[in-house]
């Protein structure tokens, strides 16, 4: 079986998390963000002697509303298609893999696995939610363990299976979707961008995957009503001077591979 890797990554931990995938399956082997045009063809050629290893980050044990966007508005591309799901997240999801796995088998995946990884938690102005760098470090070599472990278990037919499944559904759903579930459903407006600190160096308006920022006519970075909450520009602004959830960023982290 050949792999090739899809995701959506807001900092980098799922994108590091399906090249480490790919890279322990098949050196060889490539993978697209979602925001990549190539993608749909990427996916369109593939076929049964492929597996797809899809990822992407859990929010509220949801799926973030750019990626459920992207499933629905293509729901051609995966029929027949067999997919691996990788779900990684902060702490805890329950369901994350079998949330994407349950939305692509409506639209006829064939869903041969799923895998939940813990990473750095994305959600920087919060400070409940911030690690050290050293545990960090220790979260994500766990991680990468964890991934080695799979892909043997991948390549021997025997799949692992997390996420999927009634016990799963039912940890996700309780845990925590039933009370958050607004939280994914539309955008959010909450984006603040402090006008003070801001330099105007447009990094955060070119890396937006909703062009959710732009530069106003003073130069500074000004935000829309269309945040899909990926924390990507929360994490990379050099000036953190963006805020989301919280009201002052605590610690970035941005994976770069
Ligand atoms: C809005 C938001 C909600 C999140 N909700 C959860 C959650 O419910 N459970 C969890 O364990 N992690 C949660 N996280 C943490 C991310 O899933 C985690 O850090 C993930 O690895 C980020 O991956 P990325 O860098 O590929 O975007 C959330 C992050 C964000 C930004
Ligand atoms: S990344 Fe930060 S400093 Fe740069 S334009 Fe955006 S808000 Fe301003
Ligand atoms: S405004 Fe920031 S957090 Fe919101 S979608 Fe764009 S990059 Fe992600």
């Amino acid at each position: 079986m050949s792999v090739v890797g899809i995701y959506f990554s807001g900092t980098g931990n799922t994108r590091h998390c399906v090249n480490y995938f790919l890279n322990r399956y098949d050196q060889g082997a490539e993978s697209y963000s979602i925001e990549d045009p190539k993608v749909i063809e990427v996916v369109k050629c593939l076929n049964e002697s492929h597996i797809l290893i899809f990822g992407y980050s859990v929010q509220y044990s949801n799926l973030p509303k750019l990626l459920k966007d992207f499933v629905t508005e293509h729901g051609e591309l995966w029929k027949n298609k067999r997919i691996y799901v990788i779900a990684t997240m902060g702490l805890f999801s329950g369901d994350g893999a079998g949330m994407l796995a349950r939305l692509l088998r409506k639209y006829g995946a064939v869903i041969v696995g799923g895998l939940h990884l813990r990473m750095p938690d994305s959600i920087c102005d919060e400070k409940a939610l911030k690690h050290t760098d050293e545990e960090d470090r220790i979260t994500i070599s766990k991680s990468e363990k964890k991934i080695e472990n799979a892909v043997k278990l991948l390549q021997e037919g025997n799949p692992t299976k997390e996420g999927l499944g009634v016990f799963y559904h039912l940890a996700g759903l309780f845990g925590q979707r039933l009370y958050f579930y607004n939280k994914t459903k539309n955008y959010s407006d909450r984006l603040t961008i402090n006008q003070q600190k801001c330099v105007g160096c447009g990094l955060c308006a070119s890396q937006c995957p909703m062009g959710n920022i732009t530069l106003n006519q003073e130069g500074k970075a000004a935000a829309s009503d269309r945040c899909t909450m990926c924390y990507r520009c929360v994490n990379r602004c050099p000036q953190q001077a963006i805020t989301l959830l919280g009201k002052k960023v605590i610690h970035t982290n941005y994976m770069e591979n």
